[in-house]
C-alpha cells in the first residue's frame, strides 16, 4: 500500500469513491466485527456486500474466523458501514495498513466507530463470556499508524489520547445493556502483536500494569480514529481466561466457541446501541 503522504491521500480516496459508487447508503457509523463476531452482519438490512479483494488498496484479513467483506446496509434503522473480518498486524500488515480502512471511514463520513474484538481476561473477576467496554488502552504492541508525515489535513501530528475511548458512548452502551438485561464489564485493554498467545509471566505483568484483557487488535484502528476525529466504543468479548489463569491451554478454536456462545447477547446489545446513537450534526 501507498505509504507516501500524497499517494496515501489518493489511495483513500479511491477506496472510498469504489464503495461510495455501490451503493445510495451514507454511513456515519462503522463497525468493525471481531473473532467470532462477524453474526451481526446477519442483523444489517438491504445490504451491498463489497469483498475486500475488490476494492483498490484493502488488504484482505488471512485469518479463520475472519471474513473479508465490506458491508453497507441499515442496521437498527441507521446507515451503517460493517467491516467483516479486519486486519492485524500478526498477518504481517504495518499499522497503517491496518488502519487504512478506518481512514476509508473516516472519507466516507463515519463520525463513530463501534470496535470490537475477542480477548482474554486478565482481570480475575471476569468470566469467559463476559463483554467488557474498553474504557482504555495499553499500547503493548509498540507500533503506531500515525508514525511517518502527517497529514493536517486528516488531523494534528500529536492527538490526544486521553479519552480515546468516549465516555459519553461508554454510558450510552451501558444504558441500553441495563434495558437489554445485558452487563458489561468496564476494564483496560492491553493490545499486543501475537499472533503467539501471551504467557503466564506476561499475563501476571498486564495485570500488575493494569490491564484487565489482552487481545492482538483494535490499538491501531483507535489511534487512527482518534487521529481523524472518529469517537471510538470498544467492546472486547471475553472468550478466555489468559494464560496462567485456569489450569488449561488456550486454542483459537476456544475463542470461537466462546464467542458463539454470547452472540445473541452481543448482536442485541450492539443494535440496541447503534439504534441510540445520535446522529451526527449535518
Ligand atoms: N490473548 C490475546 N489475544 C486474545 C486472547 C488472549 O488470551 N483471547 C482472544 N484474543
Amino acid at each position: 500500500m501507498a505509504n507516501a503522504n500524497g499517494s496515501l491521500t489518493a489511495s483513500i480516496r479511491e477506496a472510498a469513491a469504489y464503495i461510495a459508487e455501490r451503493t445510495t447508503i451514507r454511513p456515519q457509523i462503522a463497525l468493525v466485527l471481531g473473532s467470532g463476531l462477524g453474526v451481526l452482519a446477519e442483523g444489517i438490512e438491504d445490504a451491498v456486500s463489497i469483498p475486500y479483494k475488490d476494492i483498490p488498496h484493502f488488504p484482505v484479513s488471512t485469518v479463520e474466523g475472519h471474513a473479508s467483506e465490506l458491508l453497507v446496509g441499515m442496521l437498527a434503522g441507521k446507515p451503517v458501514l460493517m467491516m467483516k473480518g479486519r486486519f492485524h498486524m500478526y498477518e504481517g500488515y504495518g499499522p497503517e495498513t491496518v488502519s487504512f480502512p478506518v481512514r476509508v471511514m473516516k472519507e466516507l463520513g463515519v463520525t463513530t466507530l463501534l470496535v470490537t474484538n475477542a480477548a482474554g481476561g486478565v482481570n480475575a473477576s471476569f468470566r469467559p463470556g463476559d463483554l467488557m467496554l474498553i474504557k482504555d488502552h495499553i499500547n503493548f504492541m509498540f507500533r503506531n499508524p500515525l508514525i511517518g508525515p502527517n497529514d493536517s489535513s486528516i488531523g494534528v501530528r500529536f492527538p490526544d489520547m486521553s479519552e480515546a475511548y468516549s465516555r459519553k458512548l461508554r454510558e450510552l452502551a451501558r444504558s441500553v445493556g441495563e434495558k437489554l438485561g445485558v452487563e458489561f464489564q468496564e476494564g483496560v485493554y492491553a493490545g499486543v502483536l501475537g499472533p503467539s498467545f501471551e504467557t503466564p509471566a506476561e499475563i501476571r505483568m498486564f495485570r500488575a500494569l493494569g490491564a484487565d484483557a489482552v487481545g492482538m487488535s483494535t490499538v491501531p484502528e483507535t489511534i487512527a480514529a482518534r487521529h481523524s476525529g472518529i469517537e471510538v466504543l470498544g467492546i472486547s468479548c471475553i472468550t478466555n481466561m489468559a494464560a496462567g489463569m485456569l489450569d488449561q491451554p488456550l486454542s483459537h478454536d476456544e475463542v470461537m466457541e466462546t464467542a458463539e456462545l454470547v452472540k445473541e447477547a452481543f448482536i442485541r446489545v450492539v443494535k440496541g446501541i447503534v439504534a441510540e446513537l445520535p446522529d451526527a450534526k449535518a
